[in-house]
């Protein structure tokens, strides 16, 4: 069989991170089966939101970037799949691999599915059932352009098929004829191997903030519903600082450029009583290690990130999700996350409740064995065989 070419697309934080599961995993068990390139679409561009997971996780840099940078979604979106076309009619990849939600993901499937290149979605089937949410239109119009569907939890699974995906399919499959998987999560591949490193390389993070172990509480703010509405913002940031000089507990906070934006053009007061509180620590946004070890060494997690709530599961760690719903509704049930919304009781109650009660927790092992990426690849090469 003639090598695979597969053409990975990313373009935010998360999704060059979960590539390099994908790349790594490759690397390790079928490089000479699969060649592997891939397409940044130039969404996130800074330093820290971009290069600086390629140099840490040690990826090729990319062999295409598009450079579409920051934009309304039609224009973001309608650039990307210009840019994603030239590049697919150009290099005819065999297949497409997309990862999680974002406007890259979206632009990636458009692109490929109108070209009939393969789709192959990892993370699909993820819904928090909100469809004001940019991320839910982008999960389910991508889910229904692919091929091959990889989803990371039994929740995940269960939406396809109530979605019409068919388990039963049978090969040869296509954008008609789907397959959906129940892999587990790459994340969890990522965290695992990379949990150890985290802890020698940036052990020094404990001195360079004046931490101490299970004694601080991490915070991570990027959602549009967050960031983007000044009361919201308001009431979370108010509430928090609050919290952290009542309980005497620092708040670690690596903040993405879009909530600094809006602190600094709508909540200008609020943002210089943080910085002035012995109690908060805004820096900026970090590289996936120094968030791995601040994820392994805190007390608590409050974010409104879909990846750092379940990373705050691998570490065994109680998280106050600040929405209203989530796609990893197993975390709930589990009674490990809390949605507190951004309402300021609910995030006072959530936050004393774990302050109080953290260590009897439970965290079972719902997202796989830690060989996601193994399992999806070795599925991919199935797909041509068939
Ligand atoms: C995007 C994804 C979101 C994902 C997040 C991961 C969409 C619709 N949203 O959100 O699902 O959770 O990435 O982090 O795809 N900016 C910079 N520097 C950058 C990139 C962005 O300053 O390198 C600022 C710009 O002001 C920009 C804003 O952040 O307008 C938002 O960026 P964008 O990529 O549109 O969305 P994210 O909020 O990053
Ligand atoms: N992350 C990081 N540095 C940060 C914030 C997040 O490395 O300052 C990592 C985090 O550990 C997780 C991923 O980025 O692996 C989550 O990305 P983000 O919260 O931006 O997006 P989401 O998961 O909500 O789409």
């Amino acid at each position: 069989m003639a090598k695979i070419k597969l053409l990975n697309i990313v373009g935010a934080r998360p999704q060059i991170i979960k590539s390099s599961a994908i790349s790594r995993a490759n690397l390790l068990n079928f490089h000479e089966e699969i060649k592997e390139i891939t397409l940044h679409t130039g969404q996130h561009y800074d330093k820290e939101l971009s290069d600086v997971f390629f140099d840490e996780l040690e990826l090729p840099k990319p062999d295409f970037n598009l450079g579409v940078g920051s934009a309304s979604h039609g224009r973001q979106t309608s650039l990307m799949i210009t840019g994603i076309e030239e590049v697919l009619l150009n290099e005819k990849p065999d297949c497409v691999v997309l990862y999680g939600d974002t406007n890259s993901t979206l632009a990636g499937a458009i692109a490929s599915a109108k070209l009939h290149f393969p789709v192959i979605h990892i993370e699909a089937g993820l819904r928090s059932f909100n469809k004001c949410m940019p991320e839910e239109l982008n999960r389910i119009m991508s889910d229904h352009s692919s091929t091959l569907l990889f989803a990371p939890t039994n929740a995940a699974f269960k939406n396809l098929m109530n979605e019409g995906f068919r388990p039963e399919n049978c090969p040869p499959y296509t954008i008609d004829n789907p397959k959906i998987y129940l892999t587990g999560d790459i994340m969890y591949d990522n965290s695992l191997f990379f949990a150890a490193l985290a802890e020698r390389k940036k052990a020094s993070l404990l001195e360079q903030l004046s931490l101490e172990r299970e004694k601080f509480v991490l915070v991570t703010i990027h959602r549009d519903i967050n960031t983007d509405d000044i009361d919201r913002l308001k009431n979370i940031l108010s509430t928090l600082k609050e919290l952290a000089e009542s309980y005497t507990i620092p708040l670690v906070m690596p903040f993405h450029p879009r909530t600094i934006n809006s602190l600094n053009a709508w909540l200008r007061p609020l943002y210089d009583e943080l910085r002035g509180c012995g109690y908060i620590n805004i820096i900026p946004p970090c590289s996936y290690l120094e968030m791995t070890w601040f994820e392994k060494n805190c007390r608590m997690i409050i974010t409104d990130s879909g990846g750092v709530q379940k990373e705050s599961h691998f570490f065994r760690k109680p998280c106050i999700v600040l929405r209203k719903e989530t796609e990893w509704i197993e975390l709930v049930t589990n009674g490990t996350v809390k949605l507190a919304d951004a309402n300021p009781e609910r995030i006072r109650e959530e936050f004393t409740g774990f302050m109080n009660s953290g260590n009897g927790l439970e965290y079972p092992g719902f997202y796989g064995d830690g060989k996601a990426a193994e399992f999806i690849l070795r599925e991919i090469l199935h797909l041509f065989e068939s």
